[in-house]
């Protein structure tokens, strides 16, 4: 039997999923895994590095979203779901990878230029964000995955993994893979405010949320700017309610857009039309997820199940990589 090639990502527990999750490497993971052998982890040690003042609500975020993967469709007979700090011998590789990567690459890293300018609320000018990028690529290197599902702004961090992997082997003898990315069309989701979709700024749909949630929240979305009467002519290539429809219609997208263009359909009659589409593609999520909600001893024996599988794989690694090292 030919051996399956090995599939691993990692997802921040931000707590319950949003429609702008959706779009991302979760859908890769869910539609490839019965190709590859699966790891699905939630990267609770990468949230602290950006939440350490803050830790509170972490594990309680990661069992919420834990709940959400499992209802969407990770199946844990062929993926196995675990906690990153479940997984103590990531820390210890991160150790490891730490001496040997130069400081300069970290630095250069264009994901940590942005976020030090970008996120201004926070201090992160510590040692653990700095090293973000290490604590990734022993997520990956522990386990020796071959294919990574990321969306765009991850590239560079796969790019150092690779690098660190190569510079290792270089070092100590070939034993880590260079793993590949498989890209996601991240499909930006615009929020109710015509931001992106996000938690932190209050505009998220969540995959969670009722019929009547969702049709609120819709209500409040700024639509054509210059339609005051229904038989004003719309423009839906500017209306963030039509962004929506882009993403849940297809065939049928014409008829919607003929109708606001032609004044045939008021803004509010469109909102409330869109936002059962959304909400009749989230039904049978729902249903499972309720199933699951009432049935946290299942969940959690999913993910210690994950533990128990992973912790094997990641301690064989670490015993190899210390034999390397001298230090065994
Ligand atoms: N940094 C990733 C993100 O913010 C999450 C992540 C952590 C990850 N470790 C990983 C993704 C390993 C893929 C593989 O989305």
């Amino acid at each position: 039997m030919v051996e399956k090639k090995i599939m691993l990502t990692g997802f921040r527990p931000t707590g319950k999923l949003h429609l702008g999750h959706l779009h991302g490497n979760i859908v890769n993971m869910i539609k490839f895994q019965n190709n590859y052998d699966n790891y699905f982890f939630l990267v609770d040690w990468h949230a602290l590095s950006t939440e350490y003042h803050n830790p509170g609500n972490i594990k309680n975020n990661l069992f919420e979203c834990a709940i959400d993967l499992l209802a969407l469709g990770i199946d844990p007979k062929i993926t196995h779901l675990y906690r990153q700090s479940d997984i103590a011998e990531i820390s210890e590789l991160t150790l490891y990878l730490s001496m040997i990567t130069p400081l300069s690459w970290l630095e250069r890293c264009p994901t940590y230029k942005e976020q030090v300018k970008e996120l201004k609320s926070k201090d992160i000018s510590t040692l653990g964000f700095l090293s973000y990028p290490v604590l990734m690529a022993a997520d990956i290197l522990i386990i020796n995955a071959d294919i990574v599902p990321v969306g765009e702004d991850q590239l560079p961090h796969l790019e150092l993994t690779r690098e660190i992997a190569r510079r290792f082997n270089s070092f100590y003898g070939d034993y880590f893979k260079e793993p590949k990315e498989l890209l996601s069309k991240s499909t930006r989701v615009v929020g109710t405010d015509g931001r992106k979709m996000s938690k932190s700024y209050g505009n998220a749909i969540f995959l969670s949320d009722d019929f009547k949630t969702i049709k609120s929240k819709l209500r409040q979305m700024i639509t054509d700017p210059s339609r005051i009467h229904i038989s004003d002519p719309g423009h839906p290539e500017i209306c963030n309610v039509f962004s929506f429809y882009k993403i849940y219609l297809n065939d049928g997208i014409g008829d919607i857009e003929n109708r606001c263009k032609n004044g045939k359909i008021g803004c509010i009659k469109c909102k409330d039309e869109i936002a059962g589409i959304i909400f009749d593609s989230l039904k049978d999520f729902q249903e499972k997820r309720k199933a699951l909600e009432a049935d946290v001893g299942y969940v959690s024996n999913v993910l210690k199940d994950g533990k128990d599988h992973v912790k094997n794989v990641a301690s064989s690694t670490i015993k190899i990589v210390r034999e390397k090292l001298g230090i065994e």
